[in-house]
């Protein structure tokens, strides 16, 4: 498992660890980073912590997986969690590219400059032909981010009863 961290011009991207907990609950548990996501936020770092177990228990797996992202500014300040997962849908499992920022960190292009980080990975040390990306219909900053990398709509997933269908993204690793 390689858990060497990757740096992009402003962003530290790295494994995460147990100590990550209180981030997650920082992030995942506030209701503004949720507000297109139907399962919504965390209620308790009881949820935190059986999330981060679920992400350690794929890195341990597969070896890769999602990062604890910081600033080089200021490493020591987990300001989100993204990357590339497993993630099945429509009944086969994808190379799934995913991010949540803390509110703080929103407007200045880290999840664009994470998911362009995300994408290589999945072409080149994964050797991955395509990357996919799932967005409800309505998020705009985040469609934004994945059009902005390359990604094209080819579908939808009926993945949220009751109302309208997510969006299906993918990127397809240059010739
Ligand atoms: C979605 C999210 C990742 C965007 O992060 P970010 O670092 O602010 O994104 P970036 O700055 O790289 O790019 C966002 C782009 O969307 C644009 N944007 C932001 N809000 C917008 C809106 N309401 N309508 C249209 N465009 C919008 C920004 O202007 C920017 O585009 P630009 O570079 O052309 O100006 C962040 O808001 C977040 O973590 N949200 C909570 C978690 C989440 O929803 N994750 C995605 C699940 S699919």
């Amino acid at each position: 498992m390689n858990t060497q961290p990757l740096f992009t011009p402003r962003l530290i991207l790295r494994a995460p660890t147990v100590d990550d907990v209180a981030s997650v609950l920082a992030i995942y548990g506030d209701p503004e980073t949720h507000r297109y996501n139907p399962a919504g936020p965390l209620a308790d770092i009881a949820q935190a912590k059986a999330a981060l177990d679920r992400w350690l228990a794929h890195w341990a797996t597969h070896g890769f997986g999602q990062w604890a992202i910081s600033t080089r500014d200021a490493p020591e300040w987990v300001i989100g969690f993204g990357g590339i997962t497993l993630y099945p849908y429509n009944e086969v499992e994808r190379i799934n590219l995913g991010y949540r920022f803390a509110v703080s960190a929103w407007g200045k292009g880290y999840a664009t400059e994470l998911a362009t980080a995300a994408l290589h990975y999945g072409f080149k040390a994964l050797d991955q032909p395509q990357v996919y990306g799932v967005v409800r219909p309505g998020h705009q900053a985040s469609i934004k981010v994945l059009e902005k990398i390359g990604m094209q709509r080819i579908d939808e997933l009926d993945d949220v009863p009751g109302q309208a269908p997510s969006l299906v993204y993918v990127a397809t690793r240059p010739a």
